[in-house]
């Protein structure tokens, strides 16, 4: 059994009952994987990932995260301490004026002794590499320092999983560089990594990647087979990423790259082609 496992998974908000915003979702994903979620807008991918912790049980089917059922409600804690969340917004995500503080806020509500909290606040900082700022005011670091708080703040709790919806969204190209690679060394370390995005380049660092489409998964493959599903991708108004769509006009024009998805493999493989050693 994979630690997130959706079985014919259907929700509907109360306002627009009519209409499911999740429709059959199944789907399992294995412990340690690095999976994407991509899709439009209102397709139902922030739906989807408030499930994976129960801040959203299902009106029909079953979720089980690490094992547990979310729709016990006396699992809630548990099941939120294996699964932590990102969310798009990192000032929405600030509750203190310190960093630190900030960073064990979910500690705190747990009530962890005091030397363990420490511990665990000063190794998420460390982590995400923000101990130099621990003491200072979150309101005043930038978007992608802000966003690597709010991860601190998931990892003080050691989960399993660590959830992102669309955690670059607000931020600029550097602070979306350190973000991506951070997640990539937490998934390393071996954290199951769920990563809700509408940068394509984003998606390609999954092992796997699953396009929603109006409430349902309507494709499941290796960024590769995803991004060259052209068709699929039209009809879902999404496009292949910069690096698959560049490697395809130079393979056009003779260039002997293979169709590639990662920007830093069509560049090891260009490099290669070009070197002069
Ligand atoms: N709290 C809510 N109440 C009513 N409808 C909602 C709510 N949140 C989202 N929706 C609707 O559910 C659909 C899917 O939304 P969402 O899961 O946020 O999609 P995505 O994250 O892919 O943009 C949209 O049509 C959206 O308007
Ligand atoms: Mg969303």
């Amino acid at each position: 059994m994979g630690i997130i496992e959706f079985d014919k998974v259907s929700y509907s908000y109360a306002a627009h009952a009519d209409k499911p915003v999740l429709d059959g979702v199944t789907l399992s994903v294995e412990k340690g994987d690095f999976i994407a979620i991509i899709g439009s807008n209102g397709s139902g991918k922030s739906t989807f990932a408030k499930h994976i912790n129960a801040l959203i049980v299902p009106n029909a089917g079953k979720v089980l995260t690490a094992g547990l059922d979310t729709a016990n409600d006396e699992l809630v804690f548990e099941i939120r301490s294996h699964a932590g969340m990102v969310f798009q917004n990192p000032d929405s995500q600030i509750v203190t004026s310190v960093v630190a503080d900030d960073v064990a806020f979910g500690l705190e509500n747990l009530a962890t002794p005091y030397s363990e909290m420490t511990k665990r606040v000063d190794n998420a900082l460390d982590t995400v590499k923000m101990s130099a700022f621990s003491d200072r005011n979150p309101a005043h670091l930038s978007g992608g320092q802000k966003q690597r708080c709010s991860i601190a703040g998931v990892l003080a709790m050691s989960p399993d999983i660590l959830i992102l919806d669309e955690p670059c969204a607000m931020l600029d190209v550097r602070g979306r560089r350190g973000i991506r690679r951070l997640v990539r060394e937490l998934n390393k370390a071996g954290i199951t990594v769920v990563l809700i995005t509408h940068f394509m380049e984003e998606a390609v660092i999954a092992r796997k990647v699953f396009v929603m489409h109006e409430g349902r998964v309507v494709l499941t493959g290796t960024p590769l087979e995803v991004f060259t599903n052209k068709e699929l991708l039209r009809k879902v108004n999404l496009d292949a990423p910069f690096s698959l769509r560049l490697a395809e006009e130079l393979i056009k024009r003779g260039v002997a790259v293979s169709e590639i998805a990662r920007p830093e493999e069509l560049k090891e493989e260009l490099c290669r082609l070009y070197s002069t050693k």
